[in-house]
């Protein structure tokens, strides 16, 4: 990383959560069939700091990468030791301001003959004429100059800013492109972000382990010391998501157990029984059951429906033809559609359906 003179309290927006390289190897291993002779865009990533930048044009050649384009943002709070590559920056500058960029690689040089690169240092990269640094205004992805490299990108991965995940992801749905990126768990029981899930257009990664995430980090980590790494930050219930077609998605879950009105109560509020974790859905049930959000981690279309999601905002999103099916009565307690049982509130719950029930 580049210098990490990190200015806290600087920090307005906590959007700053650098992804270690491990666990972008550990996730793309998964995907790599997807990326021959494609341009890939990692459009929230400094070259001299993030790991995607380094992922990538490290197996440029072994991917078989037609494209690999970087860019940061100069809002970012982190000041980068690359501003001295820009002839505007004035070294008297008290505070100097980050200054956008957009790196595009096209060939990197396989020194070794193996296909690997040791992707050290982007002085190299640069050196080559194929490859060329250019500034931007602001490099922020809903800018017209990033927007125009977004058009150009076939496949789109990074982790981006947490506070503008909805605009991020609604961008890359207007521009129908693939992506790979990381995101809070709880955007799935967004409004805008929900749909996408039931109707098969994004789907979970294979995620981190326990949904723990440690970011490199300027913020204080609050994490118990057990779990606390240095200089990192770790943050849970963090995930991937995607577009990309993976073998988990086609994998069922083993069913074992079988319903019994004692064990799988009925929801008051909606024609739905309770299943509080995702391994005790009982293979035999033909009805509608709740379960929680982490089950979209096991979720194999062919296996079951998505109904809708039990959350504060399913009385005004859902269509009214499933609040219908749901049998969905508002409840006093259910702060505008949770899911409720013997008069408390549940957490978030998504709707689904067996499409394979036992028959007994
Ligand atoms: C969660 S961090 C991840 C950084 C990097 N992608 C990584 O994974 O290491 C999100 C980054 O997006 C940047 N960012 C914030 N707002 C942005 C915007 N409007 N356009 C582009 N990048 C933005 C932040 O400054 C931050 O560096």
């Amino acid at each position: 990383m580049a210098n990490k003179n990190l200015n806290a309290a600087k920090v307005a927006k906590k959007d700053e959560f650098y992804t270690q390289l491990e666990d972008i190897e550990r996730e793309l291993q998964h995907y790599w069939s997807h990326f021959r002779g494609k341009t890939v865009l990692c459009n929230c990533d400094d070259p001299y700091e993030s790991n995607f930048f380094k992922y990538f044009a490290s197996r440029f050649n072994q991917l078989g990468l037609k494209k690999l384009i970087c860019t940061c943002y100069n809002g970012s709070s982190i000041q980068g030791s690359e501003l001295a590559l820009f002839p505007e920056w004035k070294e008297e500058e008290e505070e100097p301001k980050r200054i956008a960029h957009k790196l595009v690689i096209t060939e990197v040089k396989d020194m070794n003959g193996d296909g690997a690169v040791d992707m050290t240092d982007v002085e190299i990269l640069i050196k080559n004429d194929k490859n060329v640094l250019t500034q931007l205004q602001t490099g922020d992805f809903r800018s017209e100059e990033c927007i125009e490299l977004l058009r150009e990108a076939d496949i789109v991965v990074t982790n981006p800013p947490f506070s503008l995940f909805r605009e991020y992801v609604a961008q890359l749905m207007e521009y129908e492109k693939k992506f790979l990126i990381i995101g809070k768990q709880m955007a799935i029981t967004n409004k805008e972000f929900f749909p996408l899930i039931k109707y098969n257009k994004v789907w979970l990664g294979y995620g981190f382990k326990g949904a723990v995430a440690h970011f490199v980090s300027p913020y204080e980590d609050t994490a118990t010391a057990g779990d606390h790494r240095k200089g990192m930050i770790r943050v849970s219930g963090i995930t991937w998501f995607t577009n990309l077609e993976i073998n988990k998605r086609h994998e069922s879950l083993d069913l074992v157990c079988r319903y019994s009105p004692e064990e799988y109560p009925h929801f008051e509020n909606y024609d739905a029984i309770e299943v509080g974790k995702t391994i005790d859905i009982p293979c035999d049930y033909p009805g509608v059951m709740g379960v929680p959000i982490t089950f979209l981690d096991k979720y194999n279309p062919e296996q079951f429906d998505i109904i809708w999601q039990a959350c504060g905002n399913t009385r005004t999103s859902a269509p009214s033809e499933i609040l219908k099916e749901l049998k969905y009565i508002a409840h006093k307690e259910d702060r505008g559609g949770c899911a409720i049982l013997n008069g408390q509130r549940l957490f978030s719950r998504i709707f689904i359906r067996n499409k394979h029930p036992q028959q007994l």
